[in-house]
This record gives C-alpha cells, sequence and structure tokens, in this order.
C-alpha cells in the first residue's frame, strides 16, 4: 500500500487493520430519507467499485441504512471483498415503517443486529462493529452504556466481532467501555464548523483510536461559510474539499468516511490528499467554529 495515498494510512490499535485515511460513508447509497432503494442503483453500485478501485479500503455503513439496503448494495457490488477491505458497521437503532429512528440497545436486539449486518454483507465475522448510543437526539447523552458494550465483547469473544468501537459518545461514556474491551475507534459529529469533540480527538490521538467524524460535510446542512470559500478559492479547491482536508489537517488519528451517491463527488473527496494548507489558511479555517450561524 503506498504511504502517501488518500491521506496516507492508519492502523486501529491493537489490530492488523491498516486503512487509508480517506475512506467512504455509504450511508447516501439508500433512497430519500434514509430509506428505501436508491433512486438509481447501478449509480450506487458505480460510486461503491471506483471507490474500492481508487484504493478506498475503509466503508463505513449500517443496517439503518435502507434499512438493509445499504449493506445489500456494498454486498452486491464489492462481494468477494478485496482483501484489506475494512467494513466497519454500527448497532444502537431501528427504523420502523414510519422511517423514525428508534433505540435498538437491548441485547436480544444487538445481537440480532449482528446477524442482519452478517447476512446481509455476506461475512463470517464484522472487522469493526461501533455501538451507537441513540442519545438525546441532539447529539450524545451521559447514560451508562455498560450493557451494551459489554453485549458486544461477548460477541466478540465468540467470533462474530474482531473490533468495538463506539458512536455518538462522550468522553466519560468511552472511559466507561474502556473498562470493558478495547475501543479501536470513535465516531462522532464533528466538522469544522461544530468543534465540541475537540479535547475528546486529542485524548484519542495519544491513546492512538481512531476519531471518524459523521457529518464532516455538516450532513443533512452542508457546511456553508464564506471563509471556507474564500479560503477554498485561493487554494484552487471547492469548499467541500477545503473542509475535508482540514479535518486531515486537524489530527493524525482522524479518518474521513464523507458520504456521497454522486461519483463526480467521491473524485473530488479522494483527491483532497493531494491539498496542502498554508499555516495562514489552517487559521483562518480554524476561526469558522467561532463564527456566528449564518
Ligand atoms: N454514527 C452516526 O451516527 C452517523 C450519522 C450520520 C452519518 N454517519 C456516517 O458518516 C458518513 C458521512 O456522513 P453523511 O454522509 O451523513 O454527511 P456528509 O459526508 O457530511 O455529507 C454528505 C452530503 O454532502 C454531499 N457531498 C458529498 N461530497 C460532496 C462534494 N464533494 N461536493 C458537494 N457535496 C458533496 C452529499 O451529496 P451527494 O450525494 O449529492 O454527493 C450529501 O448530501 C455517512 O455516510 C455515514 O456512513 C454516521
Amino acid at each position: 500500500m503506498s504511504e502517501s495515498k488518500l491521506g496516507g494510512q492508519f492502523t486501529f490499535p491493537g489490530t492488523s487493520l491498516t486503512v487509508r485515511r480517506i475512506g467512504y460513508g455509504a450511508m447516501q447509497l439508500a433512497g430519500p430519507g434514509v430509506w428505501g432503494p436508491p433512486k438509481d442503483p447501478d449509480a450506487a453500485v458505480a460510486v461503491l467499485r471506483e471507490a474500492v478501485a481508487a484504493g478506498v479500503n475503509h466503508i463505513d455503513t449500517s443496517d439503518f441504512y435502507g434499512p438493509h439496503v445499504t449493506n445489500q448494495i456494498i454486498r452486491q457490488a464489492l462481494h468477494p471483498y478485496p482483501a484489506g477491505l475494512v467494513l466497519v458497521t454500527k448497532l444502537g437503532a431501528r427504523r420502523p415503517a414510519d422511517k423514525s429512528w428508534q433505540p435498538a440497545t437491548s441485547p436480544r436486539e444487538l445481537i440480532a443486529g449482528v446477524h442482519d449486518n452478517l447476512r446481509n454483507l455476506g461475512l463470517d465475522a464484522l472487522d469493526i462493529v461501533n455501538y451507537r448510543s441513540m442519545g438525546s437526539g441532539h447529539g450524545p447523552e451521559e447514560m451508562s452504556i455498560a450493557e451494551q458494550v459489554t453485549t458486544l465483547a461477548d460477541l466478540q469473544r465468540d467470533g462474530l466481532i474482531r473490533h468495538i468501537g463506539l458512536s455518538n459518545v462522550t468522553a466519560a461514556q468511552v472511559a466507561e467501555a474502556q473498562t470493558i474491551t478495547d475501543v479501536v475507534c470513535v465516531q462522532n459529529n464533528y466538522n469544522l464548523a461544530f468543534r465540541h469533540d475537540d479535547a475528546l480527538i486529542d485524548d484519542l490521538a495519544r491513546a492512538g483510536i481512531a476519531y471518524v467524524p459523521f457529518f464532516p460535510l455538516g450532513g443533512f446542512s452542508p457546511l456553508q461559510s464564506s471563509t471556507l470559500s474564500s479560503v477554498a478559492e485561493r487554494l484552487g479547491a471547492t469548499p467541500m474539499q477545503t473542509a475535508l482536508a482540514w479535518l486531515l489537517h486537524r489530527s493524525p488519528n482522524i479518518l474521513l468516511i464523507p458520504g456521497t451517491s454522486s461519483v463526480a463527488h467521491l473524485r473530488e473527496n479522494l483527491a483532497v490528499g493531494e491539498l496542502t494548507l498554508s499555516a495562514g489558511a489552517l487559521e483562518e479555517l480554524d476561526r469558522i467554529a467561532a463564527e456566528p450561524v449564518a
């Protein structure tokens, strides 16, 4: 694997899993509202195949997406999976027929979720499973996650899960989980305009644990900032590329999983490893989080 391609590499701590820092998030492959099949199933398959052909070896997914649809598309596009491809999935929610997102946190639901993911992805074991806490609806909420992490650790001992991560969690929840098992990654909401996790990112970096921002481009509310646009223009890049490049510069333990249903956007996102931000550009981008929301 070339060291510098796609932002360089990262090895999840205590594992043999090494990935390129620019990966892909598969949530956008389901239909509108992350529900049902995509409008253009061939395009969804094309995005996944192009990502892997370009060297992406870290794909984030979930059976909540669709539900099940995204995992089924991944299987259709990529199975049998190339050596070295790391698929990261998450558990902790379910999607009832009203399309809402509801917690699914009992041992029975988590065990069923692992078997659903194994079946839909066509795997005997899952590389990394994140326990995704539902939190308050607006972000993480302090509550014990010991029962859920213990269930995943049991499934790890059974050989169905290789490694465990967490999503939508606080620093205290990471610490609680670490009393039960090794945590290899944390996936929380973070981008250059929303930086609640700055201290957590630095703590995780010191421990060698990956921090994987979800909504790296703002998710359902795409990032918009005149500062971002002007830095991007000087860089000869798009604002979205500049936002991703800032994340790569922010900390060496940050792994990117931007989501897109478009091959053109995928190519733009994969190119950000080539962008270099000057100290001045970084300073300007660092100030965006303090700007009033547009
Ligand atoms: N753990 C969690 O709770 C959680 C929550 C949300 C997401 N996730 C994961 O994180 C991944 C990333 O989050 P996300 O997909 O929700 O949000 P995101 O990556 O911040 O943004 C995705 C949006 O940006 C657009 N986009 C992507 N690349 C672009 C580009 N180069 N130029 C312009 N627009 C672009 C996409 O539209 P197009 O399709 O038109 O490109 C889509 O509307 C997801 O795919 C999922 O795997 C996890």
